[in-house]
Order: structure tokens, then C-alpha cells, then sequence
């Protein structure tokens, strides 16, 4: 079957999240930040993650926003840069603006002039995925930006998933669904979409009931995967 929408995970996948932690390390005043910064990126983003799968099984959700901050205040004191409210409200000022990758408007742009659909389904908040869009300037290159915000749970619940076929029909085997989260893609395997794994950092394959059908290293072939 041809694909005839291409769905893009948000937050590591368009969008640059280590971008929010390097930029605020390079400002002026921010030595000790910058000596920390990896380690912060790193627990904010695996804490961040780890809160919506808990609050997906518990049934206790709440926006990701929330949870971005949580993961963010985990990560602060751990390292011990809990009393710093400068930098905790800077961090959160970037992260709403985050940078897409390089080669991410060109993709789009092929993608629609071939007419396919394209969309973001993340787990971010209408409002913090409206700041990234707006900030990356792809707004016009997307047909939507679904969001968990309208079924109030988090990926990897099918319901999610289920959002993509509501908006735009056709059969699961005809949406590409990328990401390059491994444990959202081989979920979105395990649903039935056509996937495609972006392993920029080349990590293993997750070790889930499906796996990705394409592994990239960055976004730039999905064009020639979306035929
Ligand atoms: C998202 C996160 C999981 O955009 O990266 O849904």
C-alpha cells in the first residue's frame, strides 16, 4: 500500500530538546550550569518520559507541560542546582521555543508538494507545541498537530495512536509514523503504522513486541520511505 500521511513524534524527532540545556550553558553568568549541563539534559529528558509512562498507567494525567517541568526539577536538584530560579525559568523559556532540526523544512516541504498529509502526534500540550511550530517556522508545512491533550493520556496508549486514522482515514499500514523516540516507534509498530526509527544517537533497538521497519540516522531519507 502506498503511505499517504506521514506522522512526526515532536520532542527529539522535529524538534532539538538537548538544544534548551547547550544554549543556556553557552550564556554569559552560567559557568557552573555549563559544567553540568549534559547531565541535566540528559535526567530532565529521561525523567520527563518516565512521568508520562507512570501517569499513563496510573490514570493520573496531566498536561506535559506540567510533567516537563517535574522532570526539570528533578534534574536541577540531583545535580544541586535546585535554588537557581534564573536559570530554571530560562530553561523552560527555551524549551517552549525550540529549535527544529536542520533538515526538517525541506522533508516537509517534499513530503507536501508530493501531497501527502503531514502532521505532528506528540505528547506535548496545544499550547507548547504551538510555541515550537511558531518558533521553527513549519507551520505552514503541517496539515495538523495532534495532541494527547484531546483523548488525556499519554503515548504509547493506542488512543493516541487512534487520533492519526480519525483525522485523516485510510488503513494504520498507510501512515509512515516516525520518530525518534525507540520506544514510541516500536509501540507505533506494534499498532500497525509503517514506522521509521531516527537513532541519531545509534542506540540499540528497543526490545518490544514489534520493531521499526526503517532506521535512519537523521530525517532526510523519509521523503524517498513516504512513496
Ligand atoms: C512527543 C515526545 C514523546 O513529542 O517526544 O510525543
Amino acid at each position: 500500500m502506498p503511505i499517504t500521511t506521514c506522522i512526526f513524534d515532536a520532542y527529539g524527532t522535529l524538534f532539538d530538546v538537548a538544544a534548551a540545556a547547550r544554549t543556556a550553558a553557552a550564556e554569559p553568568g552560567r559557568e557552573t550550569f555549563a559544567d553540568h549541563w549534559p547531565a541535566i539534559a540528559e535526567t530532565w529528558r529521561r525523567k520527563q518520559l518516565e512521568y508520562t509512562w507512570l501517569r499513563a498507567i496510573t490514570g493520573d494525567h496531566t498536561d506535559f507541560w506540567q510533567v516537563t517541568q517535574d522532570g526539570l526539577d528533578y534534574a536541577l536538584e540531583a545535580e544541586g542546582l535546585d535554588g537557581d530560579a534564573d536559570l530554571r525559568e530560562r530553561l523552560l523559556q527555551l524549551y517552549w521555543e525550540l529549535e527544529a532540526y536542520p533538515e526538517v523544512p525541506e522533508v516537509l516541504r517534499t513530503l507536501k508538494d508530493r501531497g501527502l498529509n503531514t502532521a505532528i502526534l506528540s505528547n506535548g500540550s496545544r499550547d507548547m507545541l504551538k510555541g515550537a511550530v511558531d518558533s521553527a517556522g513549519i507551520g505552514d508545512l503541517l496539515d495538523d498537530v495532534l495532541s494527547v491533550d484531546s483523548v488525556g493520556i499519554f503515548k504509547p496508549a493506542d488512543l493516541v495512536y487512534d487520533l492519526v486514522i480519525q483525522r485523516f482515514g485510510g488503513a494504520k499500514a498507510d501512515v509512515l509514523f516516525v520518530s525518534s523516540n525507540g520506544w514510541d516507534v516500536g509501540s507505533a509498530a506494534g499498532y500497525g503504522f509503517t514506522t521509521a526509527w531516527v537513532n541519531r544517537a545509534g542506540l540499540p533497538v528497543d526490545r518490544l513486541a514489534a520493531r521499526p521497519l526503517h532506521i535512519l540516522p537523521d530525517l532526510t531519507r523519509i521523503p524517498e520511505l513516504a512513496k
